[in-house]
């Protein structure tokens, strides 16, 4: 879907924000004279009054400025907030989307308004639907342009660009988590991420061979139960001053996790498609920084591998030697996120200074139990940073909630074998395996973890804005943390 910003549009729908309890606003004025007073009369009668989430649809008269005319609910004006205004767009999409019209514009007021209306449109437009082969045309969208009226276009255009941009890359994360397991393997992610390369990002990618050479036998240890080779993909977004130092993005990009030996039960085993949220979002945040040429210097890295069963997978009781030098007793091959991430949250730290290193994974079941699917979990060892992200999550509306760590958390992973144990029994899973975590982080290093099991992909009732499976959550989350505080 198109999206452009202009003083006035003509197209087959015209849409217009009716305030909660109020009337039909100035902008819907003329073309409600021009029909004899049908918008007026759609307010009237039926139950729509301009509550959040409703819509009116209005047939026009022949040779009226447009064919249909919209008005969305806009809730109370003084609760007009960035998210009510992504809602507003987000239900018009949702309203029209399927319609049989092409083109539609929606009347949205200021700069920053029409921004953010703008983007709630485009999150709500994503589709996923490319296997299904027999779609007939009237169930694909007719959609294809919507032109949001400000009173400022190029203002809205300006504030739209670097928003565009995250939210593209929230359609690329959102494509990865949503993708097949048999399709989306740590050699065709990594191919993807080679795509990338044409928007100016420096891509490498490292495979097994180049990894036992680091050292990374935790890594390698997870995928060795795969037919398919494990990568190591290494994106750079070199937009700041040559020589700065980066923000390092670690992900964990578990492409399909059976939970290995410790097999998980059948039952929803199909969902651990989506175990490489964190490596999508950090591909689709190195996306979008190279798309708004953001002015930072990035480094995403990414571990991909397959968790599998096999006669030549990890077992419990296995102990694997880290890239760090320090040893893993295997209790339980399902805890194998940590096991990806320490290896490369290390490599973070050998090859680059970075002035913060944050990871994202879909790390623990516990986590969906403290904080549901509204919170990723988050935990730092730095309060300042803590604080960044909060504040940017709360601004795009990926929100994180911070849990806490400690020494005592610490104890819980000790091994009679090994320097650690990968579980650290029923208690507090998420906190243990943040702070297995931390003990691959160098003294000094600013560090934030980010488990994102609950929020990656959510089934069930969920925000107009998020209309697939994979909900992409990560790169507006990151992309506003890193402009905010890095640029
Ligand atoms: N990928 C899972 C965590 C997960 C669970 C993500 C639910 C999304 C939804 C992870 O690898 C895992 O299996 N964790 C175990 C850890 C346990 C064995 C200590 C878990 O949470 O049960
Ligand atoms: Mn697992
Ligand atoms: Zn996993």
């Amino acid at each position: 879907m198109k999206i452009t910003f202009a003083e006035s549009a003509k197209a087959d729908i015209a849409a217009f924000i009716v305030d909660e309890g109020d009337q039909l606003p100035e902008a819907a004025q003329a073309l409600d004279k021009a029909s004899g007073g049908l918008l007026s009369e759609a307010l009237e009668g039926g139950r729509f009054d301009g509550k959040t989430g409703q819509q009116a649809i209005v047939v026009l008269p022949k040779g009226a400025e447009a064919r249909r005319a919209v008005l969305i609910g806009g809730g109370k004006p003084k609760k007009r907030d960035t998210r009510a205004l992504e809602n507003i767009g987000a239900h018009l999409v949702k309203a029209i989307a399927a319609s049989g019209f092409k083109t539609a514009s929606l009347v949205a007021g200021d700069a920053e308004s029409a921004a953010r209306a703008a983007v709630g449109a485009k999150l709500a437009a994503y589709r996923f639907d490319t296997y299904f082969t027999k779609m007939k045309p009237d169930q694909k969208p007719s959609l294809s342009g919507l032109t949001v009226v400000t009173t400022d276009p190029k203002g809205a255009k300006a504030a739209y660009l670097p928003l565009d941009a995250a939210t593209d890359g929230t359609y690329l994360a959102r494509d990865l988590v949503n993708l097949p397991p048999n399709d989306l393997y740590p050699e065709s992610f990594a191919e993807k991420v080679k795509e990338l390369a044409a928007l100016g990002l420096e891509v490498e990618i490292l495979g097994e061979k180049q990894m036992a050479k680091l050292g990374m036998g935790a890594l390698l240890g997870v995928g060795q139960g795969s037919v398919k080779d494990s990568q190591l993909g290494i994106m750079k977004w070199n937009g700041g001053k040559p020589g700065e130092d980066p923000v390092v993005l670690v992900g964990k990009g578990v492409c399909f996790d059976t939970g290995g030996i410790s097999l998980k039960p059948g039952p929803g085993m199909e969902e651990m498609r989506g175990d490489m949220g964190g490596a999508a979002a950090v591909t689709g945040t190195m996306r979008a920084l190279a798309q708004a040429k953001a002015k930072v210097n990035v480094v995403g890295l990414i571990g991909l591998v397959e968790n599998m069963p096999d006669g030549n997978a990890i077992r419990p009781g296995d102990i694997l030697r880290s890239a760090s030098g320090q040893t893993i007793e295997v209790q339980n091959t399902d805890a194998e996120g940590r096991l990806v991430l320490c290896d490369v949250l290390w490599y973070a730290q050998e090859h680059f200074k970075p002035k913060a290193v944050v990871d994202l994974a879909t790390l623990t079941g516990a986590i969906v139990i403290s904080l549901g699917h509204h919170h990723a979990g988050l935990f730092s060892n730095s309060d300042d940073l803590a604080e960044e992200l909060t504040k940017a999550g709360l601004a795009e509306g990926e929100r994180v909630w911070r849990l806490p760590m400690g020494p005592e958390y610490d104890s819980l992973i000790k091994s009679k074998f090994a320097d650690m144990r990968n579980i650290g029994g029923r208690a507090a899973g998420s906190i243990t395996a943040a702070q297995f975590l931390k003990r691959f982080v160098k003294d000094g290093v600013r560090w934030a973890h980010i488990d994102i099991a609950g929020v990656a992909w959510v089934e069930g009732e969920k925000a107009p804005t998020d209309p697939s499976w994979a909900s992409g959550f990560g790169p507006r989350l990151l992309t506003k943390w890193i402009m905010d505080n890095y640029e």
